[in-house]
C-alpha cells in the first residue's frame, strides 16, 4: 500500500463506506453500486480491497456467533453427561457395600466350616477310643461269659443245695410246732409272772411313798442342821471376840503388840505373869523371841533348872525358858522363824517350821517343828525333831556313852553328838547351821529363834 496517500479527507471517506457497509447489510449491492459511482472520482481502485476485508470480517463474526451457540449446547450436554456419571458413582458405591457385605458372609462362612472340621476331628477321635473301649468290652465279656459258665456250674450246686434245705426246712416246720406249744404254755408262765409284778409294783409304791416321806424328814432335819449350824459359827465368832478380848486383857502371846514391839508382859495360865521381847522386824508384826544370840558373852552351859526357866538379857543374849515355851506354845499352834546370820556378817538366812511345839518336864520338854521352807540351803533341825532337851545334869540324848551337853558345853535337843545344827553353842566353831546332807555348813555371828500363832 505504499502508492496510498493518507490525508484528512481520504480517512473520512473510508468510515463512511465503513458504516454504510456494516449498517446496511441488505442493500450492499446498491450501495456498491452507488459507491462506485461516487468513488469513481476517488481513487476507487485503492479502497476496493479494503471493502472486500471489511465483508470478510463480517462473515467471521457471525460465525463465531454460531459457534457460541453450539459450545453453550455442548455445555448443557457436559452436565447432563456430569450428572448421568455421579449417579453411575452411586449405584457403584451401592455395589462395592453389597460386595463387602457378601465378602463377610463369606470369611464367616470359612470360620464355620473350620469349627465343623474340628468337631469332625473331635469326633472321630471319640469314636476311636470308643472303639478302643468297645474292644476292650469284648475281651471282657469274653472273661465274663467263662466266668459265667462257672456260675453256672456252681448255680446247679446250690440248687442241689436247695433242695436240701427245703428239706430242713420241712423238719424245722415241724419242731417250730412242738415250740409253739412251748410257747403257749410260756405265754401263760408270763402272765402270771406278770400279775406278781403287778403286786410288787403296788407294794414298792408303797414303800416309795415312804421313802418320799423320810426325805422330806431329811430335808428338815438338813434345814435345822444347817440353821443350827449358822448358829454354832455366830456362838463361835463371838468366842473368838471374847477370846480376843481377853487376850488384851491377860496376853499369851506378842500378837497385840504387833504395832509396839520391845519388851511385854503375857499372862499364861500355869505361869501367872513373865516378860518377853516382842520382834516386829524380822518377820513381820508379833514374833515372840525365844532365844538370842548377838553376840554376848553369856553362857549357854547351864543346868536344867536354869534352862527352864530361862536365863540372860533381853538387850544381848538369852534363853526365854523351856517351861514357859512349853506354856505358851501348849495354848495353840504356832511357828519357828529362825533368824541366821553368817560368820562373815555378809549373808543372812531364815528356816521356818510350821508347827513348833515343845512338849511338857515329864516328857523332856522333846521338840515339834513340822515341815521346814527357808533360806539356808537345807533343812539343819531334821536330827531334831521329837527329841528331847539335854543339859550337863539331865542326860536325855541318844549316845549311850556320852552327855552330850557336857561334850558340847551347852544345853540342847541332842540327837547323839554328831555334827549337826547346835544354836546354843559357845561362839566359836559349834555355833554352826548345817543342812541335812551336810554339803552346806556355816558357822554364825547372830542367831534369833522367834514364834507366832499360825494364822487360821
Ligand atoms: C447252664 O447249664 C445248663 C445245664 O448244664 C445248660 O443247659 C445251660 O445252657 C447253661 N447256661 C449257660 C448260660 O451256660
Ligand atoms: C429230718 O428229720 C429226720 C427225723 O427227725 C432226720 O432223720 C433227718 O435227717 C432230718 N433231715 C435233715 C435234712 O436234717
Ligand atoms: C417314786 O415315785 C416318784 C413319783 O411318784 C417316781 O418319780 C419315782 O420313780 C418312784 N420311785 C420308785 C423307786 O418307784
Ligand atoms: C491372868 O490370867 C488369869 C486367867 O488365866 C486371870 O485369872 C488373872 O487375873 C490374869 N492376871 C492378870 C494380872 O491379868
Ligand atoms: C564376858 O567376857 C569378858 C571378857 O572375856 C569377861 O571378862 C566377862 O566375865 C564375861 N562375862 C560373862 C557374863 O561371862
Ligand atoms: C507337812 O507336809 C505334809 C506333806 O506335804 C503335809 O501332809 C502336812 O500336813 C504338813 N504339815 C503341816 C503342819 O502343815
Ligand atoms: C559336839 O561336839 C563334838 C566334839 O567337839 C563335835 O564333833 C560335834 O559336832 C558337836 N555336836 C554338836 C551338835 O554341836
Amino acid at each position: 500500500m505504499g502508492g496510498i496517500k493518507f490525508n484528512g479527507v481520504f480517512f473520512l471517506m473510508v468510515l463512511q463506506i465503513f458504516l454504510v457497509a456494516t449498517i446496511t447489510g441488505d442493500e450492499t449491492c446498491e450501495s456498491d453500486r452507488k459507491m462506485e459511482e461516487q468513488c469513481r472520482l476517488h481513487n476507487y481502485k485503492t479502497v476496493k480491497p479494503l471493502l472486500d476485508y471489511f465483508r470478510q470480517v463480517r462473515n467471521e463474526i457471525e460465525q463465531s456467533e454460531n459457534k457460541e451457540k453450539q459450545i453453550s449446547e455442548l455445555n448443557s450436554d457436559l452436565m447432563e453427561k456430569y450428572h448421568e456419571i455421579v449417579r453411575i458413582h452411586e449405584t457403584f458405591m451401592k455395589e462395592a457395600a453389597l460386595l463387602n457385605e457378601y465378602k463377610n458372609k463369606v470369611i464367616k462362612g470359612k470360620n464355620d466350616l473350620q469349627l465343623c472340621q474340628n468337631k469332625v476331628d473331635k469326633s472321630e477321635s471319640e469314636i476311636n477310643s470308643l472303639k478302643e473301649q468297645l474292644t476292650d468290652k469284648s475281651i471282657k465279656l469274653e472273661t465274663c461269659q467263662v466266668q459265667l459258665k462257672s456260675v453256672n456250674s456252681s448255680l446247679i450246686e446250690k440248687d442241689e443245695n436247695i433242695k436240701i434245705f427245703s428239706e430242713n426246712i420241712k423238719n424245722n416246720t415241724e419242731h417250730q410246732k412242738t415250740l409253739e406249744l412251748k410257747l403257749e404254755k410260756s405265754k401263760s408262765i408270763l402272765v402270771k409272772h406278770e400279775k406278781d409284778i403287778q403286786l410288787c409294783r403296788s407294794e414298792n409304791n408303797k414303800l416309795n411313798r415312804t421313802s418320799e416321806n423320810i426325805r422330806e424328814e431329811h430335808i428338815n432335819i438338813q434345814l435345822k442342821l444347817t440353821e443350827s449350824e449358822t448358829k454354832l459359827i455366830d456362838k463361835v465368832k463371838e468366842n473368838q471376840l471374847c477370846q480376843s478380848a481377853l487376850h488384851k486383857l491377860s496376853p499369851t502371846t506378842c500378837i497385840p503388840f504387833g504395832e509396839n514391839p520391845g519388851v511385854h508382859q503375857l499372862n499364861v495360865s500355869g505361869i501367872g505373869l513373865f516378860n518377853v521381847l516382842c520382834d516386829s522386824q524380822l518377820a513381820g508384826p508379833g514374833w515372840i523371841v525365844i532365844q538370842q544370840r548377838v553376840g554376848g558373852n553369856e553362857s549357854f552351859d547351864r543346868d536344867w533348872a536354869t534352862y527352864r526357866k530361862g536365863f540372860g538379857s533381853f538387850e544381848s543374849d538369852f534363853f526365854l525358858g523351856l517351861e514357859k515355851i512349853h506354856r505358851i506354845t501348849s495354848l495353840q499352834c504356832f511357828e519357828l522363824y529362825i533368824h541366821l546370820v553368817d560368820l562373815g556378817g555378809s549373808a543372812i538366812y531364815n528356816a521356818r517350821y510350821d508347827d513348833f511345839k515343845i512338849s511338857d518336864e515329864d516328857n523332856g520338854y522333846a521338840l515339834s517343828l513340822g515341815n521346814f521352807t527357808g533360806t539356808t540351803f537345807g533343812d539343819g533341825m531334821i536330827y531334831t525333831e521329837n527329841i528331847k532337851f539335854t543339859t550337863f545334869d539331865h542326860d536325855n540324848d541318844k549316845d549311850d556313852d556320852d552327855n552330850c551337853a557336857v561334850l558340847n558345853e551347852s544345853g540342847w535337843w541332842y540327837n547323839e553328838c554328831f555334827p549337826s545344827s547346835n544354836l546354843n553353842a559357845p561362839y566359836g566353831p559349834l555355833l554352826r547351821w548345817w543342812d541335812k546332807s551336810y554339803k552346806y555348813i556355816f558357822n554364825l555371828k547372830e542367831v534369833k529363834m522367834l514364834i507366832r500363832p499360825k494364822k487360821r
